[in-house]
């Protein structure tokens, strides 16, 4: 059985933080909690915009930090540039628009393979592993082998966010796959967005997953019960889900 390594991503912090300038609530604080609780990662992206983490907290991050960050970042030259400045355990190429509310979809990859090659040759000429954040779609697994990804994230949010049920198991269905196919190739697969206690679990059974990223719900939740107890029932969950598919 695979280990399931859990990311918290600790943007949402931030966005508090930022709601009135200041220091409070600190993310770094909570990437602390996070650690300590069993985090196995820190998940942060930095947006052009700056809505979340900025570029001080990444500096503190990556100085405080001991287990491994995953830098979120669209593939600007800007970004790029920040990502070999501080040299992160890896980076997710995501794809970002300023008028977006979150990530929104995955990247494409297939779409744009020759301008992300450059992203993904100097990421990881530096000994930065390449996560691309993609569509459970083999068009876009396949492009992304082709580039030499280390990594693929599988968007679920389409999965998680339906109330329909038919919808939610066809989402499943088409996420199992992209994993399996992920695995053929020899690609190490993630899966995030948009992750609750709720949704976890099947994605948690899908054997080939190595790595959760989950932040939105996590935060939403410590407010209510503090983060590191809603860690530790994320992880109860992932874990359970697991064992029971073994
Ligand atoms: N993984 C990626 C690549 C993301 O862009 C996000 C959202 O920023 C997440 C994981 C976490 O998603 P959520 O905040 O919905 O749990």
């Amino acid at each position: 059985m695979k280990h399931l390594r859990l990311g918290v991503n600790i943007d949402h912090v931030a966005t508090i933080r930022n709601a009135r300038g200041g220091a409070h609530p600190d993310p770094l604080r909570a990437a602390k909690i996070a650690e300590a609780a069993g985090a196995d990662g820190l998940t942060a992206h930095l947006r052009e915009d700056r809505r979340h983490i900025g570029d001080g907290d990444m500096t503190r991050l990556m100085a405080e930090l001991t287990i491994p960050l995953n830098f979120e970042m669209a593939a600007t030259d800007e970004m790029l540039a920040i990502a070999l400045a501080h040299k992160p355990h890896a980076s997710c190429l995501v794809p970002e628009k300023r008028e977006e509310r979150t990530t929104e979809g995955g990247l494409d990859v297939a779409g744009g393979q020759e301008t992300l090659r450059h992203y993904v040759e100097s990421l990881k000429a530096a000994d930065i592993l390449v996560s691309l954040f993609v569509e459970a779609d083999p068009k876009q697994l396949e492009a992304a082998a082709r580039l030499g990804a280390d990594i693929v994230e599988l968007h679920v949010g389409a999965y998680c966010d339906t109330t329909d049920s038919i919808k939610r198991q066809s989402e499943l269905v088409r996420i199992q796959r992209a994993a399996a196919l992920a695995e053929e190739m020899g690609i190490e697969c993630h899966a995030g967005h948009g992750l609750t206690y709720d949704t976890v679990g099947p994605i948690a059974a899908i054997s080939q997953f190595t790595e959760l990223n989950i932040g939105h719900f996590l935060i939403g939740e410590a407010i209510f019960v503090g983060l590191e107890k809603t860690i530790h029932e994320m992880r109860r969950r992932m874990d359970d889900a697991r064992r029971a598919a073994a």
